[in-house]
């Protein structure tokens, strides 16, 4: 398993481009599956979650070419709803529950194995499946397959028990080809709900109120083929805005949709970190000290959970006491004790972390739970007073395109080891 070996202390300076958004890609590949077609998509990003669905697609007969950030989808021959044989696969990323879905949606039928993704706490899918079966679907879970069948896919009225990014992307996907009215209530408003309803729209079907809490889709009998450019990554921008915080460095980051950053803006200037927007940019400029704020992790456009962990290292070398309270995944804190490793001052209780700054973090071996605590691991390692090593980054290349190059280019000081590397003996 490779490492990251980065000698802290430098600020970070210059200009980074910021690549497709990961959670909006892995729910629009699935989607151009709905039809007998072939669809473009640009900016997608060389990630190893992508890079999985892909492979899954073709296994299933779908055929895809792909030439840099652009890939080309072609479903014109009948391609398998049964995924069942490529458990190894769809257990290594969440994603592959948007299978159920598309499938779903095309061919009345999928059999798709229950999904994997990062440990954060419990990730029940019952939302989802109460969707499909308000769409008319007998769903039967065993021996780790959801088996899903609907002779008939009708729209329905589904209210959410919760607010939930795959179970409204799932039911969007299925809806978009059942017959009659589908009104999704208490629907999550992330930009990748906003895009992947973009992209269908596209294809033809006839999806309204993506990013509200109520979205209304009038099911569709032909789909076809489009052309679409995928978003921003909002949590990859957010990743380099701390680090640039966090190493009092300066960073024009490029290719970003402002409007999706506010919560980060705002809270990072409160810090006293300066923000600045532009068109499709934002510059950060990090000020030390930090100062102590509180942050509560919230659905969009609260402060995501998925910056949680990047945020919680900043708070580690801000003067006074922060609160974090992840309101979202129950056990999201793991790598804390990775933190606590580095000198940093935390207490957790129930689903807040206390953390009082301190003047500097130490470097040392620590290692990587998840994807986003491989980010917060990366930022930590920028800032500490030495050598960090960062084990396990197979999170990290899950989500994050060209890491290790575009830090580097920025200034920092990391390189990737392998474990046969004399480096790592
Ligand atoms: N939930 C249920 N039942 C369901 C679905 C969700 O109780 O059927 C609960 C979850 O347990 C959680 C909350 O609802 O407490 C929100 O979960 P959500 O369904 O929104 O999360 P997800 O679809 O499993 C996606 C992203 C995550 C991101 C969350 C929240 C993808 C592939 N994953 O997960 O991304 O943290 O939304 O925004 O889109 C990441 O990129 O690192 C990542 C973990």
């Amino acid at each position: 398993m490779d490492a990251f070996i980065i000698e802290g202390g430098n600020p970070l300076q210059g200009e980074v481009a910021i690549s497709g958004a990961k959670n909006a890609v892995l729910g629009i590949i699935p989607a151009a599956v709905l039809c007998a077609c072939s669809s473009k998509i640009d900016n997608v990003p060389d990630i190893k979650d992508v890079n999985k669905m892909i492979v899954i697609l073709e296994k299933l007969g779908a055929e895809i070419y792909r030439e840099n950030d652009t890939l080309i989808i072609n479903t014109e021959k009948p391609i398998s709803y049964d995924v069942s044989d490529y458990e190894e696969e769809t257990g290594q990323m969440r994603a592959s529950y948007y299978l159920l879905g598309a499938l779903l949606g095309r061919y009345r039928k999928a059999i798709v194995p229950l999904p994997g993704g990062c440990n954060i706490g419990d990730r029940p899918i019952d939302q989802h499946i109460k969707g499909f079966q308000a769409l008319g679907a007998t769903v039967v879970i065993e021996h780790g397959q959801v088996k899903m069948e609907a002779p008939e896919l009708k729209g329905a009225h589904i209210f959410l028990d919760v607010v939930s990014v795959g179970a409204t992307i799932n039911i969007m996907l299925a809806a978009v080809r059942a017959d009659g009215k589908t009104i999704i209530e208490n629907a999550a408003k992330e930009p990748h709900i906003v895009d992947v309803a973009n992209f269908l729209n596209l294809m033809g079907a006839n999806i309204k109120g993506a990013g509200t809490d109520v979205i209304k889709i009038v099911g569709v009998e032909e789909m076809h083929g489009c052309e679409y450019s995928v978003i921003p990554d909002q949590i990859t921008t957010g990743t380099y805005m701390m680090a640039a915080a966090a190493t009092e460095g300066d960073i024009l980051i490029k290719n970003v949709i402002p409007k999706h950053m506010e919560a980060i803006t705002a809270k990072l200037s409160e810090m006293g970190v300066v923000v600045l927007e532009e068109d499709d940019g934002i510059r950060v400029i990090g000020k030390h000290p930090l100062k102590a704020v509180n942050v509560k992790t919230m659905p969009y456009p609260g402060f995501p959970t998925d910056l949680q962990q990047p945020m919680a290292v900043l708070m580690t070398i801000a003067q006074g006491t922060s609160t974090i309270t992840e309101s979202i995944f129950e056990s999201r804190f793991k790598y804390v004790d990775e933190l606590r490793r580095m000198g940093a001052n935390i207490s957790i209780n129930s689903r807040t972390a206390s953390i009082t700054g301190v003047k500097s973090l130490s470097a040392t071996k620590i290692r990587t739970t998840d994807l986003r605590a491989g980010a917060a691991m990366v930022i930590a390692g920028l800032i500490a007073d030495g050598e960090t090593k960062i084990t396990e980054i197979v999170h990290i290349d899950r989500g994050y395109e060209n890491l290790q190059e575009n830090l580097r280019n920025l200034g920092a000081v990391i390189r990737r080891v392998s474990e046969k590397d004399p480096a790592c003996l």
